[in-house]
């Protein structure tokens, strides 16, 4: 990488010039006339020379020597000819991708096994999580291809060591049996949304971690009923919670046995068990994606929660890095990391990029957002020095390693807002405003009681929704919106921001047996009056084209699944504030919010339709604008252990019935990535 070379200058698309796609139900990938789709690379695909090709019938092993399961966030690593870093590269690169989760029934012949796991079973299912990366090329005949035995391909995986960075290294609550100076953890997993660094890094995001451990029933007594029982249960662990997939039943080795948190040992500082496990996880790792022998790190300071994508905004030389930051679960936050250090144009070509990583990612602040009625909003430094964290009653912090590792707590702490489950953000590479999706929140409601949340404005709706023409079932905000903020003068450091709404989602028409009237509707639900070209539900997967400009916008829906699959749709939107205030009359109670400029279909359309049970989720472009990789995540996922071998009750047969892989129209389906391409070779959504 010895000339640096920086992408290629936006050439914004400002008009859709395609026609939508329909909503489907069908078990395929649709997309525009004019463009195709094709699968590249799927669960269990070879990643070595020597490992078989994958027979998709319950019975391949070896998965950290394959492509793992549930595809989720991906960036595109570009590679010159020579085989070196080259950010303008749109015929070699490395895409480096998540393996969130696992459709667990079809890695075994007759579906998993019931607790106590046999270690086979624990030995696929662990290593099918985690992160790959691998080489893709584009062939003679103009398509791409993975290369099956590229050197550069590998897989990180609950397994693989990995360093902890930043202000909690070391941190007396991240001593293991595994770490005993709380320097150093093993694997990432649950790994969702992606970042990529200016400097050429990729970021991966671990999301739902805390479900995988179990702890036992009496674990708090264990504990003496000390200050990590307030931690454990506001992660999710509250002592008796049983694990995702019982691997700590699969053997007495370490390597099972730290998957079950409970303080087992005598020790005081935790050394001789796994009872910190859980604080080594729920952080955005950094991997090098061209070296395999540079430190995959943990980087700390950016907090732990449940993380999606990381969102740099807009790199300005002598001013501090900003990276924006989500926390899906139901009435959690929206966070920004700014970093200590000003940013070093040349930085983007330093030759050890885990080093450039050391450097802006481990020291800065940590703030969460609070938004105002007034269309304003505040960012509120997580800081051990905040009286309200340090006099924090709910928990006592001990130091800013602390604060990081409870995040959730100090943001509790300081009354930040409670959002719809904040999933991916991104910023728009003109503008430089940060757009989160907020995917849906069961628990908004406009008088809430306990844990739900009340409306607010910026989660300012709550109504019923009437899947598969059945009971309107409880209100809440079913389909989602995405929110965007504007930085106070653009600065990255900026603690005041401006926001609106970009988008509603909501169903075109109201449900038949809607309590609302056409009216009622337009007014409470389908605010942005989107249309059948465009309506969508469950925002998730968020992205901008660095060439065209455009917003890619992915579901992950189970409210509108009754009409259609999940999708991916093209925005060309606007501004902060292009749009008006609107006032939502609940009957009693009114909310205000700001909803950004109503799209048309010139302005946002469906662009991709997916097979059935599925998420689409994971997109990343060639720097030319001709190639869209995008993951179809969980094909045909519902199904039970004892029909696992039954192929007619399998929901998906995708992507065998598209003639990808071993199976055919009757194959287990699974997750894949696909690279779609303009027949005419043109520049995507142009
Ligand atoms: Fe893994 Fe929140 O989606
Ligand atoms: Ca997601
Ligand atoms: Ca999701």
């Amino acid at each position: 990488f010895a000339t640096p070379q920086q992408p290629t200058a936006p050439s914004p698309i400002t008009r859709l010039n395609f026609s939508a796609v329909a909503k489907s139900t069908a078990d395929v990938v649709s997309v525009p006339a004019g463009y195709t789709a094709t699968v590249l690379y799927a669960l269990g695909d070879p990643l070595t020379a020597a490992t078989p090709a994958y027979k998709n019938d319950g019975t391949d092993t070896d998965f950290d020597q394959r492509a793992g399961d549930h595809h989720d966030g991906m960036e595109y690593f570009g590679l010159s000819a020579a085989g070196v870093r080259d950010d303008n590269a749109s015929t070699r690169a490395l895409l480096g991708m998540n393996h969130e989760a696992l459709t667990q029934h079809f890695l075994h012949v007759n579906g998993a096994s019931a607790n106590p796991r046999p270690k086979a079973e624990a030995d696929k299912e662990i290593p099918a999580h985690g992160v790959s990366i691998v080489e893709i090329r584009k062939g003679a005949n103009g398509r791409f291809a993975t290369v099956q035995d590229s050197s550069f391909n590998r897989r990180i995986t609950p397994l693989t060591p990995v360093q902890l960075s930043g202000v909690a290294r070391g941190n007396a609550l991240m001593r293991t049996k595994y770490s005993a100076d709380g320097t150093g953890a093993r694997g990432t997993i649950n790994n969702c949304g992606t970042g990529k660094t200016p400097w050429g890094t990729l970021l991966t995001g671990e999301e739902n971690w805390a479900g995988y451990f179990t702890r036992g029933a009496t674990d708090n007594a264990a504990r003496g009923n000390d200050r990590s029982v307030a931690s454990l249960n506001r992660y999710g662990r509250a002592q008796g919670a049983a694990s995702r997939h019982g691997w700590e039943t699969a053997g007495t080795e370490d390597t099972y046995q730290r998957w079950n948190i409970s303080k087992l040992g005598a020790s005081a500082d935790g050394t001789d068990d796994y009872r910190n496990e859980l604080n080594t996880f729920g952080y955005i790792v950094e991997i090098d994606p061209y070296d395999k022998a540079a430190a995959v790190k943990k980087r700390t300071s950016l907090g732990r929660f449940a993380h999606e994508s990381a969102a740099f905004g807009k790199p300005v030389a002598g001013k501090p890095l900003a990276v924006y930051m989500g926390d899906d679960s139901r009435g959690e936050y929206m966070y920004k990391f700014v970093s200590a250090q000003p940013w070093v144009a040349a930085d983007a070509s330093a030759a050890n990029r885990i080093a450039t990583g050391d450097k802006y990612l481990d020291s800065g602040k940590l703030y969460v957002a609070k938004f105002n009625a007034d269309g304003t909003g505040q960012w509120i430094e997580l800081s051990i020095d905040n009286a309200l964290i340090k006099n924090f009653a709910g928990y006592a912090f001990a130091d800013q390693g602390d604060v990081v590792i409870n995040a959730r707590l100090a943001a509790d702490a300081v009354g930040a807002t409670k959002m719809d489950r904040p999933e991916w953000c991104a910023t728009h590479p003109v503008t430089g405003e940060v757009y989160f999706t907020l995917t849906n929140n069961s628990n908004r409601k406009v008088a809430a009681t306990g844990s739900q949340q009340a409306v607010d404005p910026a989660n300012p709706r709550s109504y019923t929704d009437g899947y598969n023409g059945g009971a309107q079932g409880s209100a809440g905000n079913h389909n989602g919106h995405i929110i965007r903020i504007k930085e106070n003068g653009n600065e990255s450091a900026a603690v005041a921001f401006a926001w609106d709404v970009y988008l509603f989602g909501a169903q075109a028409q109201r449900d038949a047996n809607s309590t609302l009237t056409d009216a009622q509707y337009a007014a409470l639900v389908n605010l942005h009056g989107l249309t059948d070209e465009q309506d969508f539900s469950s925002p998730d997967g968020l992205a901008f084209s660095a060439n065209t400009g455009l917003a890619w916008i992915q579901t992950d829906d189970g409210a509108y699944t009754d009409r259609s699959n999940c999708m991916m749709l093209a925005g060309v939107p606007g501004q902060v504030g292009d749009g008006a205030k609107r006032t939502l009359d609940y009957g009693g109670a009114t909310v205000d919010t700001y909803a950004g400029k109503a799209p048309t279909t010139d302005t946002l359309k469906r662009f991709l339709v997916g097979p059935v049970d599925c998420e689409i989720t994971g997109i990343c472009e060639t720097p030319d604008g001709t190639a869209l990789f995008v993951n179809i995540q969980h094909p045909g996922e519902s199904i039970a252990a004892a029909d696992a071998n039954t192929p007619a009750k399998y929901l998906s047969h995708w992507p065998g019935n598209a003639g990808y892989g071993a199976g055919g129209a009757t194959a287990r389906p699974r997750s894949a990535t696909i690279v779609i391409t303009k027949n005419d070779g043109g520049r995507i959504g142009s």
